[in-house]
């Protein structure tokens, strides 16, 4: 492991003294010295404990010190070079290291070009992604790097070592260390932090002109004062910034004008649907930008507990035990969500639950490879069918929407996409990810699949070995996993498989890789599973042959095209699920779920509950763009336990937590086999239910396969309702669907049930809580760890 003997911190603002604070706090450095032109701040950082020692002569330190970092001004940048160039070499054996922590790597690559003839292979360029609008010393912390990025630049010939030591440094401070190119940090830089920066400062200092100011600031509400938060940042650093990075802002400015001027010509036309169009897809990619952000944040991992903490970060004044801690747990707080469900209570009303998310990802995937415009109504808006939907953006697809469940394709054609420029990232998505590997399979570009931390653990071999048969070439991480590097050009040629599993998901990536090889494609499942995938061709007039006991047997020719169509998108039936259990199980309950999807590869749930004695009737069938659909009525009901079929399980396959629930409330046992494959969801769903129902008083026993529940309610007639689970605390897993199942159980539960981790319920079912609740249940969302959950 490398080592630094001694540091020396070059201008001790925010992100110096910050800097300082963490390399001490952790204890990387035997001696941390530190130098600032302004000697009230060389004194405030002694007096905080941030530094061991302030040198007031800057080339006596750089002389004591083995590596500097130079965190001022960019315009700074050369004087300071020029100025301790003489002592740089290394007195003793090593040589010095400079690194710094300027937000444009160009003006410093040209500063030491200027001052040495050449860039040093000591020169290590670097630039954390953290900061605050406060600045100054006194705002230090050493925290602030905690889990941010930080961007190395190093060129060819930058030393190794070098190199190693202010990566050492960094990961001490607790920051995720990346490298990139300098010029291609200055142009991402320059969009996504200088740009916001200076639209910040302009538009406050346009408002700030205007005769009305006072009553401007005054009413100004939530929207200005977070759009304008960064408009506090110091003026020196963002001037430096401006005329340092000056190339890469300018493009950039120049790119946000023309989207402002086609904003405004839009609102002097009055057309709706061009502003309808900017700002639901800004709608759709700010939410994905921040499911990106919040699965970033769960794989961070927490702090030491409190005795730790006070002992890693103790000899620092600033930063005491109790608040570095906060500071740090405030930092991931927004990653986590906690259902709280009160107890008892019944439902009613009719009630309209989102769209399919089956179909919402499929309708995405071939409304893009059609030839014409697709409209699809009832799009869910939920993340992972948003993932899909950015993913297709990234690769060329004008996309619009979605806006009230209506999203509008100008599909490409089938040989269309185009290279995005960097993974494709689809977050909590199985379905986006197994799917796509058939289509990416078959561009004449590379792509990455990337996803967040529960999809990253998902099995993928069973999509990357039958494509690798069909000619593929697809590198995984250890054990098949995510990611997946899909190299381009390959000429598929059509295989038949035999699916090992009854999944959906293989037998859809196969036949979309189908529409692109040569020859023929079959897949034979072995058992039934959902034919959404099947349907949605043929409604796009892509023949797809579909034979074998109970239509296991799906078949597709390579070489055909897609034809733009209209999808009515019907509720998800998974979605429904939540209230047909939610009803049954809640004495005094009636419900009207409507327009739920029941192709009859997904009904399985209705007909699991029916045998357990639900009280479940189907209205106004029909079928709508090729998916039978119906009105469904449940009323409350004694269940009874079963041994549930085993052809019933893949046609139920995401339903089975809340059947769980269900069983837990019914009279006697309930026998679920046959059911495997519910270890490989977002969570391992066998285990994370029979933990949480053991912890609410169940007697639950999982089985490899599937869970033997002993139901509680086996109760006389007079003691229908009764609360049958206790109250506590349970870890959903970031599962949504445990989530949701857990929020149902309270009807039925003594005290309450404090749900952890639920805010992966909006990758299916965004406010699920609100409609629960206005349906009649009581669940109260906080954001925050409050239990401390992971
Ligand atoms: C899905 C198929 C199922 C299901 C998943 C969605 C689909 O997975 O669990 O939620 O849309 O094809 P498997 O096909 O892996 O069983």
């Amino acid at each position: 492991m490398k080592t630094v003997d001694t540091l020396l911190v070059v201008g001790l603002g925010l992100i110096g003294g910050s800097f300082a604070a963490a390399v001490k706090s952790a204890g990387a450095c035997r001696q941390v010295y530190g130098y600032d032109l302004n000697k009230a701040s060389l004194e405030e950082a002694e007096a905080l404990g941030i530094i061991d020692c302030g040198f007031e002569n800057l080339s006596e330190g750089v002389a004591a010190a083995d590596v500097i970092m130079l965190a001022v001004p960019m315009l700074a940048m050369r004087p300071v070079l020029e100025q301790i160039s003489p002592y740089l070499l290394g007195g003793r054996a090593a040589q010095k290291v400079v690194t710094d922590a300027g937000s444009s790597k160009k003006a410093l690559l040209d500063a030491a070009l200027e001052t040495f003839g050449e860039i040093p292979a000591w020169l290590v360029p670097g630039h954390p992604i953290a900061g605050s609008e406060k600045s100054g010393v006194g705002a230090a912390k050493a925290t602030l790097f905690q889990a941010h990025d930080v961007i190395l630049t190093p060129l060819k010939h930058t030393d190794d070592l070098a190199l190693e030591k202010v990566k050492m440094l960094w990961e001490a401070c607790g920051a995720v260390v990346t490298s990139m190119d300098p010029y291609h940090h200055d142009e991402v830089l320059a969009k996504t932090s200088h740009l916001p920066h200076f639209l910040a400062f302009s538009l406050v200092d346009t408002l700030a002109g205007n005769p009305d100011n006072q009553d401007i600031f005054r009413f100004a509400a939530g929207g200005f004062r977070d759009f304008t938060r960064i408009a506090g940042s110091d003026p020196i650093m963002w001037h430096d910034v401006a005329l340092g990075n000056n190339q890469a802002v300018l493009e950039a400015l120049d790119e946000f004008t023309e989207g402002l001027q086609v904003l405004r010509k839009a609102i002097i036309q009055k057309d709706s649907q061009s502003l309808l169009g900017i700002f639901s897809r800004a709608q759709s990619a700010r939410q994905h930008f921040s499911s990106l952000l919040e699965s970033r944040k769960q794989r961070v991992k927490p702090l030491p507990d409190t005795a730790m903490v006070h002992s890693v970060f103790s000899g620092s004044v600033l930063v005491e035990g109790e608040d570095t801690k906060q500071e740090v747990m405030e930092s991931m707080k927004e990653s986590s969500q906690t259902f709280i469900a009160s107890p008892g209570g019944s439902i009613s009303g009719e009630l309209r639950v989102p769209g399919d998310k089956s179909i919402s990802h499929r309708s995405i995937m071939l409304g893009a490879l059609a030839e014409g415009e697709t409209v699809v109504e009832g799009f869910l808006e939920g993340e992972d069918a948003l993932a899909t939907l950015k993913a297709f953006r990234d690769m060329g697809v004008q996309i619009d929407g979605p806006y009230l469940g209506k999203v509008t394709i100008q599909g490409v054609g089938i040989h269309g996409l185009k290279q995005p420029e960097g993974p494709l990232y689809l977050g909590n998505a199985g379905t986006a990810m197994r799917l796509m590997a058939g289509l990416m399979a078959a561009q004449s570009f590379d792509v990455t699949l990337t996803g967040d931390h529960s999809l990253s653990g998902r099995p993928m071999n069973r999509v990357v070995d039958p494509l690798g048969q069909m000619g593929a070439t697809i590198e995984t991480s250890e054990g098949g996993r995510p990611p997946l590097k899909i190299k381009g050009g390959a000429q598929l040629k059509g295989i038949e498989y035999h699916l090992p599993m009854a999944s959906a998901q293989v037998q859809s990536c196969l036949l979309l890789a189908g529409m692109y090889a040569d020859g023929e494609t079959v897949t034979v499942a072995p058992g039934i599973v959902r034919d959404h995938t099947n349907r949605m061709l043929n409604g796009f007039g892509y023949p797809v042959s579909v034979s074998g006991e109970n239509g296991c047997r799906v078949a597709i020719k390579g070489g055909g095209k897609l034809t733009a169509t209209r999808i009515d998108v019907p509720s998800d039936v998974s979605s429904a699920a939540f209230f047909m259990v939610a009803a049954s199980i809640a004495e005094g309950s009636e419900v009207r779920l409507s327009h739920v999807g029941m192709n009859p590869t997904r009904s399985g749930v209705v007909e699991i509950l029916q045998l357990m004695g639900a009280d479940i009737t189907l209205e106004n069938e029909s079928v709508v763009g090729g998916e039978p659909v119906a009105d469904l009525v449940v009323r409350s009901a004694q269940l009874k336990g079963i041994d549930i079929p085993e052809r019933l399980v893949p046609i139920a396959i995401d339903e089975f937590p809340v059947l769980f629930v269900a069983a837990a409330c019914a009279e006697g046992r309930t026998l679920l086999t046959g059911a495997r494959e519910l270890r490989v969801k977002e969570s391992d769903r066998i285990q994370a239910m029979a933990d949480g129902l053991i912890a609410l008083g169940i007697d639950a026993q999982p089985l490899p396969d599937g869970m033997m529940i002993n139901g509680s309610g086996n109760t006389p007639s007079e003691r229908k309702g009764e609360p049958v689970f206790n109250g506590g605390t349970i870890d959903s897993h970031g599962d949504h669907r445990i989530a949701m199942s857990f929020a149902v159980a309270a009807l039925r539960a003594k005290d309450d049930i404090r749900i952890l981790n639920c805010a992966n319920v909006a990758t299916s079912f965004p406010d699920f809580a609100g409609l629960a609740n206005r349906a009649g249940m009581r669940i109260v969302v906080t954001e925050g760890l409050e239990d401390g959950s992971c």
